[in-house]
């Protein structure tokens, strides 16, 4: 395959950033260029010195006078609940019973879940989203479809079969032998197959028997690599009655913790109503909250307390995601845009260059693979995307005034979704121009 030589203006995050100042937390090239072969990054850096490392037959795409970034990272989504968006609820456990549980009894069918499984990656591609972490159902078809399309794509995803025994539907309970026989299946059909990762998924407590989270605990100890993902403290009755059916742990974290499902490749969804001591737990075994704010304001589940997480003398590790269909927006712009308004509610900040490091480089640590995402350094993949942020004509008036990379990269938040993702490339491959 012959090297392509992308020109744009390029953004990459070396770390978070400390402040609005903090210039040597990214590097950012006014006229610079990505080098791209067989699905990889060759070269980053400005245009004249990447142009100068490109041999012989190369191939140019002028992005100017667009951003270039690494593709968007989300961490935390439902597949199945591409239909639950917009479902009128007072609370969590409301809208799982009424909207989401029935939804997912859908996804026995094959038929159905390949028809969502192309339009979920449909509308990754146009959000700009080159990496999510996604629950299925817990119909191991609804792995098999979302594993396949994802191969088909050559996208890099991380997903699991949900396991979850009680307290839903009858056709949407499995057992603890077929959550563990099931899990080890789609394991060994799909993980490491294409650039797929397999994530072991108790859906959350309330939906565990015990004996179904000691079949998550073998399976974490037999495959100690791979993702575990699962939901904590959302909601007040959520808390309430996980602790009326695990009366001896010492709270919502303890039990998980007391199935060893903790640690540096747990996303534990929402942690908004954490307790010091949990929080201390969590930052002890390096698992990491993530933020799912639209879904957090949709449901009115309450405020995460971002700031206090990161800023504590034990930090917690964080990500961002946008929990569809609980949250309401598949873009990860509006998605910080409300986790900027989630702050704002509490008196702290979230300044632009924090919110752009969290949906790319930020994700990609709390995944352990920012070896392979969410920057733009050489011999990673070549998953990233061009964003415009005059796309429409309300941003491009706006855009008129705007005169710095922080101010740019908050009116692309403030008020970017999709139409502002001019271009997603994955693995080198410019997908969205592809999209019906
Ligand atoms: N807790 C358990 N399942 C779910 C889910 O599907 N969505 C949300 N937001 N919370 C959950
Ligand atoms: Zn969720």
């Amino acid at each position: 395959m012959t090297a392509t030589l992308i020109r744009g203006r390029t953004l990459s995050f070396k770390r978070a950033p400390a402040g609005l100042e903090d210039k040597h937390a990214y590097a950012y090239e006014p006229d610079g260029a990505l080098l791209i072969e067989d699905g990889l990054i060759l070269a980053s850096g400005s245009y004249d010195a990447v142009k100068a490392k490109a041999a012989g037959d190369i191939t140019e795409i002028d992005h100017r006078p667009h951003l270039i970034l690494p593709g968007f990272i989300d961490t935390h989504l439902h597949f199945p609940q591409m239909q639950v968006i917009g479902s009128y609820a007072a609370n969590l456990l409301e809208w799982l019973n009424t909207y989401t549980f029935p939804e997912e009894c859908r996804f026995v069918e094959t038929a159905h879940a390949e028809r969502i499984a192309t339009h979920f990656f449909d509308e990754m591609v146009r959000h700009g989203t080159t990496t999510a972490v996604a629950y299925c159902s817990v119909h191991k078809t609804s792995a098999d479809a979302f594993f396949a399309e994802a191969l088909r794509r050559n996208m890099r995803m991380v997903a699991g079969k949900v396991m979850m025994d009680r307290n839903a539907p009858q056709g949407l309970l499995d057992t603890p032998e077929m959550a563990y026989d099931e899990t080890r299946a789609v394991i060994d059909q799909w993980h490491g197959k294409g650039r797929n990762h397999v994530a072991i998924t108790p859906r959350f407590a309330i939906t565990s028997t015990p004996e179904q989270m000691s079949a998550a605990q073998a399976l974490v100890r037999e495959f100690p690599d791979l993702h575990v993902q699962t939901h904590l403290s959302e909601n007040r009755d959520e808390i309430d009655f996980t602790c009326s059916l695990y009366p001896e742990a010492a709270d919502y974290t303890d039990v998980y913790a007391r199935y060893g499902l903790l640690g540096p490749k747990t996303l534990l969804g929402h942690c908004i109503h954490l307790s010091e001591r949990e929080m201390d737990v969590m930052s002890e075994t390096g698992s990491i909250a993530v933020h799912c704010p639209t879904s957090n304001l949709f449901l009115g589940s309450g405020l995460f307390p971002l700031k206090k997480l990161v800023g504590r003398d034990k930090a917690v590790r964080i990500a961002v995601a946008t929990d569809i269909g609980g949250g309401s927006s598949y873009s990860m712009l509006r998605t910080m845009d409300e986790a900027y308004k989630i702050q704002q509610l509490q008196a702290e900040r979230l300044n632009p260059l924090e919110s752009f490091y969290y949906m790319t480089l930020g994700n990609a640590r709390a995944l352990s693979l920012d070896n392979k995402i969410g920057t733009l350094e050489p011999g990673t993949d070549a998953d990233f995307i061009v964003l415009n942020m005059a796309a429409t004509p309300a941003t491009a008036l706006k855009a008129e005034v705007v005169n710095s990379l922080a101010d740019e990269l908050f009116l692309l938040q403030t008020m970017g979704d999709d139409r502002a993702i001019a271009e997603t490339y994955v693995a080198g491959v410019a997908a969205k121009t592809g999209l019906a």
